[in-house]
């Protein structure tokens, strides 16, 4: 193995978050609420499955053992079976996701397990299908909720499932999710609205705090569970009473980039050290030939020492994602 990849913070980064789409077909209210925009994209050209397996291969050669596909919406690749299959066959990958807004589950979540996925991560922003058309401009509920059943029947033991709360929208539905995963093996998280570049007022008018949510749980019984060193960017929770768990991701809580142990590549083929706050480091040059790795690997571990200690968000400084689709989340 090359030398495993590490920032000056002596951070490793075994986790690979890696984006093959920019476009998604939902229109979340805090993501793209006008849809994707095509104009947006700077390049014509995703990244190819030889392209995806030189840079994933480069990224095995240095220590990662996990990779997130992620989007937009990944699964609107035609070649995303081919994508997980390609991730997948990387020597020293031993965990293959995917988050999904989880429309195209219902028919193709076995065909992605047969070919190599082992973990899977659905935003479910309602249990209403009203408001589930009114969070992310689809119709699209009843669809989700087969695609889950569909990945437990296809033999994934437990499901991740995204949530964000927004006040006078979703937020009074906490109990009801709560109820929901009483006997399911589901680890439902609730992710705290982050700010972007392009969300104008949604932040200020709908924005729930994790410690809210936190204390709601706490005083309910629930109990947070010991992290390990691997561990992402959740705190977990659980309850003797339900077979499911809780997640909290509070990307404003002090010290939540202590633990960073990610990087991310975007469908573009840029390597940025944070969901927050870079321009990225351009390596489609180096993902021409395999005969380039060593470049590859010395790119990658040059532009990893600029990555900072935390993202430095708080109120009014957003950072230069304009949204979350842009990045892969
Ligand atoms: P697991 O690997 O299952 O723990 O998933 P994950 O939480 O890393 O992945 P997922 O794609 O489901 O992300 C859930 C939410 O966490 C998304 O909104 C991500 O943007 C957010 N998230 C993941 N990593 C980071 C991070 O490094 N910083 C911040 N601020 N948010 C993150
Ligand atoms: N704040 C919090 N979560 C977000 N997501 C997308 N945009 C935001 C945001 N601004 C979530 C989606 C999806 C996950 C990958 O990121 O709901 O579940
Ligand atoms: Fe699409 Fe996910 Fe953004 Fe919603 S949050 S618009 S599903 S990329």
């Amino acid at each position: 193995m090359a030398n495993q990849f590490e920032d000056n913070f002596h951070r490793k980064f075994y986790y690979l978050r890696l984006s093959v789409t920019d476009v998604c077909n939902f229109r979340c209210t805090y993501c793209l609420p006008d849809g994707y925009q095509p104009a947006e994209r700077k390049k014509p050209s995703f990244l190819t499955l030889d392209e995806i397996k030189r840079v994933t291969g480069a990224f095995a050669d240095c220590g990662t053992t996990k990779v997130r596909i992620t989007g937009g919406e990944p699964s609107l690749r035609r070649d995303f079976t081919d994508i997980i299959g390609t991730v997948a066959s990387q020597p020293g990958i031993s965990k293959v996701a995917t988050t999904t807004n989880g429309y195209r589950m219902a028919k193709h979540v076995a065909e992605w397990r047969d070919a190599g996925l082992t973990h899977i991560n659905v935003s479910v922003d309602s249990l209403d299908p009203k408001m589930f058309y009114q969070i992310t401009g689809e119709n699209m509920f009843h669809q989700v909720m087969a695609g889950i059943d569909a990945a437990f029947d296809a033999g994934f033991e437990q499901v991740k499932i995204n949530t964000v709360l927004l006040k006078d929208l979703n937020s009074q539905e906490l109990p009801k999710f709560l109820d929901w995963i009483k006997t399911r093996p589901i680890q439902l998280r609730f992710i705290e609205l982050m700010q972007t570049g392009e969300m104008d007022n949604l932040f200020k008018n709908h924005h729930v705090s994790g410690v809210s949510i936190r204390n709601h749980l706490i005083a309910n019984g629930w109990l947070l569970k010991i992290r390990s060193n691997n561990d992402g960017p959740a705190q977990v929770f659980c309850h003797p009473d339900y077979q499911g768990e809780i997640g909290l991701i509070m990307p404003y809580e002090k010290d939540f980039c202590q633990s960073c142990n990610r990087l991310r590549i975007s469908a573009n083929g840029k390597l940025h050290l944070c969901l927050f706050g870079d321009h990225g480091v351009d390596l489609r040059d180096l993902l021409e030939a395999d005969t380039q790795r060593a470049d590859l690997i010395d790119r990658i571990q040059s532009g990893l020492q600029q990555k900072a200690v935390g993202h430095f968000l708080d109120d009014g400084n957003t950072g230069m994602t304009p949204h979350l689709a842009s990045i892969g989340g």
